[in-house]
């Protein structure tokens, strides 16, 4: 039902091959990373895989069809890297805003944006407008835009990129409660090597551009992780691992 199946996927832009033979596999209800250097191509992936930008050439089925009619359906959704809120909509109204599009298509379990709000504890800020926020709740409130479809595959692109490591940390235990437990198929980007053990069920490293998977690591980390699971040997070794694979085996 939410499986991403990506075959062969390739993908240029005039003379530039963005990403070269990609082969990914993502099982119903996992959580997977991909981590890997800047411009190799994660943004035009995620794109592909929500349905916003057609493939080259190759496979890619999300819940077993087309991306784009996964879209249609609001079977995806997708957390861009910038919050791109709406300047003259409240909080409130941005966080509604994939419910207003097409309603007809909204699925029938989708969530109060308002209850997901309070949730990531932006309940005070409502009525609030996106220049009265900070970069962090800015990207909460699209974090909930997102999560308020209910969609059962959801693709992230550094939703908690450019913060200090409080913040991080923060977002990262919200994250974690917020898609743990929900079934939801995830698909992160991210350029910290902590943040994607300490989320995912599987970490993928890519080459620089044109980006190809050149490790798949497996994090057995039990779950519920606690917060101080970066203390954690096994997840110390798993870091250097990831480190390994990004550095080429250099490091
Ligand atoms: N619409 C576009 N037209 C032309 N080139 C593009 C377009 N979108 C992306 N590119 C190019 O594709 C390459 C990969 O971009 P992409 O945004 O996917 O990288 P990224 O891995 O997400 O990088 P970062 O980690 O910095 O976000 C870049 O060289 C970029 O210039
Ligand atoms: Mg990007």
């Amino acid at each position: 039902m939410s499986r991403i199946v990506v075959r062969d996927l390739t993908k240029v832009y005039g003379d530039l091959e963005v990403l070269s033979p990609l082969s990914i596999d993502i099982t119903e209800g996992s959580f997977v990373s991909i981590i890997g250097p800047s411009g190799c191509g994660k943004t035009t992936l995620m794109r592909i895989v929500a349905g916003l930008e057609p493939a080259t050439s190759g496979v890619v089925e999300v819940g077993g069809g087309a991306p784009a009619e996964a879209r249609r359906q609001k079977r995806v959704a997708m957390v861009p890297q910038a919050p791109g809120l709406l300047p003259w909509r409240t909080v409130e109204a941005n966080a509604r805003l994939l419910l207003d599009v097409h309603r007809a298509a909204n699925p029938t379990d989708a969530a109060d944006p308002v209850d997901l709000l309070r949730e990531v504890g932006l309940g005070d800020f409502l009525d609030a407008y996106p220049h009265e926020l900070s970069g962090g709740m800015q990207q909460r409130v699209a974090l909930v835009r997102a999560l308020a479809l209910h969609a059962p595959v959801v693709v992230m692109d550094e939703p908690v990129a450019a913060h200090d490591e409080i913040t991080r940390a923060e977002m990262r235990l919200l994250l974690a409660r917020l898609v743990e437990g929900r079934g939801a198929t995830v698909l992160f980007i991210t350029h910290s090597i902590p943040e994607a053990v300490a989320l995912s069920d599987r970490v993928l490293v890519s080459s620089s551009r044109p980006g190809r998977i050149v490790a798949d690591i497996d994090v057995d980390l039990p779950r519920p992780r606690p917060a101080d699971v970066e203390d954690d040997p096994a997840f110390i070794a798993l870091c250097g691992q990831v480190r390994h694979a990004l550095h080429g085996g250099r490091s």
